[in-house]
């Protein structure tokens, strides 16, 4: 049978057999929600950076440059990090490079794998179902607050545990853990993630639809996947 692990931040991802594996990077609050709507708004490619003058530079590339440092737009930049500013039609077929504080870094930190899927929960049920079609082993990884554990990407990476347990064993306790927590808080979601550090870093810079927003289930059947340095997608796309 297939196995499954979490790797509940990127400072762990050392400990972790990453080669042949299929590595789905989540980070709710903000990066891989705003990826995965910019993709189904028919943004052509997202490239990660986890430099800032790296990005930066892709402007002279032809690029839009978007990002944040701490949930702050990054001044001078084309778009911050919400996933309301990937809906600008301005952005249709066109390429952006993006740096966020740890969506990026986990992306990074994941080179090794066989292949890098975004996940959120705007697509968790696409991804789900894309793990259950490949042969590989599966590995969540977190992005996290700077290394440390955060609450929202643990409780997507339970109900993703969820939807492959027939299809797939736990590697390891992670995948009962954030399953089991999943389970205990998923009634409440919304209400629980309000309260969780990041959301409080965000309201102090007054954003609040942001989180409501990337808490909502199965927006898109999209699955988008790490392309020669691009995150583009892998499989149809349904636009709103
Ligand atoms: C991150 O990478 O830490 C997040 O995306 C931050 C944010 O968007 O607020």
């Amino acid at each position: 049978m297939k196995t499954i692990d979490v790797c509940l931040s990127p400072d762990l991802i050392h400990l972790f057999e990453v080669k042949n594996k299929i590595v789905v990077v989540v980070d709710i609050l903000r990066a891989t929600s705003c990826m995965a709507t910019g993709l189904a708004y028919g943004v052509k490619a997202i490239r990660p950076f986890a430099s800032l003058d790296e990005c930066r530079a892709m402007k002279s590339e032809g690029y839009f440059i978007a990002g944040e440092r701490n949930g702050d737009k990054v001044p001078g930049f084309d778009l911050g990090n919400s996933p309301f500013d990937y809906m600008d039609p301005l952005l249709k077929d066109k390429s952006i490079a993006v740096t966020t504080t740890n969506g990026t870094v986990a992306i990074e930190k994941s080179q090794e794998a066989s292949q890098i899927v975004i996940g959120c929960f705007l697509n968790i049920s696409a991804v789900a179902e894309y793990l259950k079609e490949q042969e590989n082993d599966a590995l969540i990884l977190c992005a996290g607050w700077k290394g440390k554990v955060n609450m929202e990407d643990s409780l997507f990476a339970g109900a993703l545990v969820e939807k492959l347990q027939n299809d797939f064993a736990n590697e390891c306790d992670a995948p009962l853990l954030v399953q089991a927590a999943y389970q205990d808080m998923s009634h409440n979601l919304l209400a629980l993630v309000q309260s969780s550090s990041h959301a409080k870093r965000l309201h102090k810079l007054n954003i609040y639809e942001d989180i409501e927003y990337c808490l909502k289930m199965d927006l898109y059947n999209i699955v988008p996947v790490l392309k020669d340095g691009e995150i583009v997608l892998l499989q149809e796309t349904t636009t709103p």
